[in-house]
């Protein structure tokens, strides 16, 4: 079949933009999809047609689309101070107050806040942060990271080495040396015959275990994980996984930097996904929720030592060499404070609580499906891995096809969603009600059945 003629706005948009995260070489085949207008938790194409957004925006319009106190909050400050900086001592009060209020909501003690515009400058902030930290303490050598295979914490020379990713990395040169990544808590997928989910914890405690003593513990500075792995498939950790490798980072004086940067502000059904997976870190990198997306705006929370640190050091330089133009941008700090008081007022994290069941029992019957190998999640966020069968061990091959025709099934049905590979993600925005959950999900059986007709006359079966 011939690609559609596209439209003189798909044509615009061909010969202008480069697209994140898409194959341009098919983009300029199929054209675009325009998105006009949002409205809660609806998009609206240039058709007019109407869309559930399955997954916020990128996991992050967790308030919807239009959100008037939001925009109210922009406005305002827009008219008292539309632009300042933070740099060389100047300050305003709507950072100092967003700094007070991350510190007060963060439930292990924080002593500081730096601002950034995206999750991407927030890691590569605290990866900074860590050889400045390990300079200023006399230990030049211990500047190693250890991340996990299948973690996403952006796409910086040094967050996109983090990123544990193939395509992340291929042909851009990445990782950078000093970063290594270890086994991802991926119990279906990575256990091995017959074992059980202790003993797997138990295996991924050691494989971390084996990978710092061969590195040299007195070489590694830090270690980055999402509470939950987010655009590497929605990777739900194993039972004890983190209570069983935080004592051995801690035995080795490794830094724990916890990437709340999708989990933050609700989406686990807690405020913050350390409190849904026990975890205590010394400092947390915050985004997308931060400011429900209506601005850009990043945040790293380091602990006392290190802000004692980076005190020491700076006094020692004479400065402290690092910072973006816009980190701090009071906008972005004003829709910050309005979108926290929001998520408290309406108490968000307590309403995902209480649909998610609603939102898993859905996922879960998905799961029973033929084409899906598996159905996983924890709050409002959740994925369908596609699979020739359940045994997490095989795949298809070329992968991300199937994946990719779910994704436009479902588009096809009036719901937006995310192909990971063959992983399809679900993260609706968090104000989501149970009866739209239901719509969320109601074409889901009929595009999986779609998809696997499709599957099997392409041989993929
Ligand atoms: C967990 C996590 N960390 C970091 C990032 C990078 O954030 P950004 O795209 O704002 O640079 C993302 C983006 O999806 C993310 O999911």
């Amino acid at each position: 079949m011939d690609a559609p003629a596209l439209s003189n706005m798909q044509m615009r948009d061909v010969e202008t933009l480069i697209h994140p995260y898409t194959n341009m070489q098919a983009h300029r085949a199929t054209g675009g999809q325009m998105i006009e207008r949002g409205e809660r938790i609806y998009l609206y194409d240039d058709q007019g047609k109407r869309h559930i957004d399955g997954l916020a925006g990128l996991w992050c319009a967790g308030l919807g689309y239009n959100e008037q106190e939001l925009i109210d909050a922009a406005t305002e400050q827009l008219n008292r101070l539309p632009y300042y900086h933070i740099f060389g001592g100047k300050s305003f009060e709507v950072a100092i107050e967003l700094a007070e209020k991350l510190k007060e909501k963060f439930p292990v003690p924080m002593a500081r806040a730096f601002f950034a515009s995206s999750g991407s400058e927030a890691n590569d902030t605290q990866v900074k942060l860590a050889w400045y930290y390990n300079n200023a303490k006399g230990r030049p050598e211990k500047k190693k990271i250890l991340a996990r295979k299948k973690g996403y914490h952006g796409v910086t020379i040094v967050s996109g080495s983090l990123t544990g990713l193939p395509n992340n990395h291929r042909a851009f040169d990445l990782p950078v040396d000093r970063v290594h990544h270890t086994t991802t808590p991926h119990y279906w997928r990575e256990a091995e015959e017959g074992e059980t989910e202790e003993q797997f914890v138990a295996r991924l405690a050691s494989d971390l275990e084996a990978l710092i003593e061969q590195e040299g513990p007195e070489t590694i500075a830090a270690f980055i994980a999402e509470p939950v792995i987010g655009a590497g498939g929605v990777l739900v950790p194993p039972k004890g996984y983190f209570e069983a490798i935080q004592p051995i980072l801690s035995r080795h004086d490794i830094r724990f930097i916890d990437d709340e940067v999708i989990c933050g502000f609700g989406r686990t059904g807690e405020w913050f996904g350390s409190q849904t997976f026990n975890i205590q870190p010394d400092s947390v990198s915050l985004a997308k929720q931060l400011t429900s997306a209506y601005a850009p705006l990043s945040a790293v929370l380091v602990d006392q030592d290190m802000a004692e640190a980076l005190e020491a050091q700076s006094g020692e330089i004479g400065t402290f060499g690092h910072g973006f133009t816009y980190g701090g941008h009071p906008v972005g700090c004003a829709v910050a404070l309005k979108a926290i008081e929001i998520y408290e007022s309406r108490r968000i994290p307590e309403h995902v609580a209480a649909v998610a069941p609603r939102f898993q029992q859905h996922l879960a019957r998905a799961g029973e499906h033929p084409l899906v190998g598996e159905a996983r999640g924890v709050g409002l966020i959740g994925a369908l891995e596609l699979a020739p069968d359940k045994s997490g061990k095989s795949a298809f091959t070329p992968p991300a096809k199937v994946g990719v025709k779910f994704q436009d099934e479902m588009q096809a049905r009036g719901v937006i969603l995310r192909a990971l590979g063959d992983t399809v993600a679900f993260c609706p925005p968090m104000i989501i009600k149970e009866d739209e959950i239901d719509a969320l999900f109601e074409p889901v059986e009929a595009a999986l059945d779609a998809t696997m007709a499709w599957a099997r006359s392409e041989g993929l079966l």
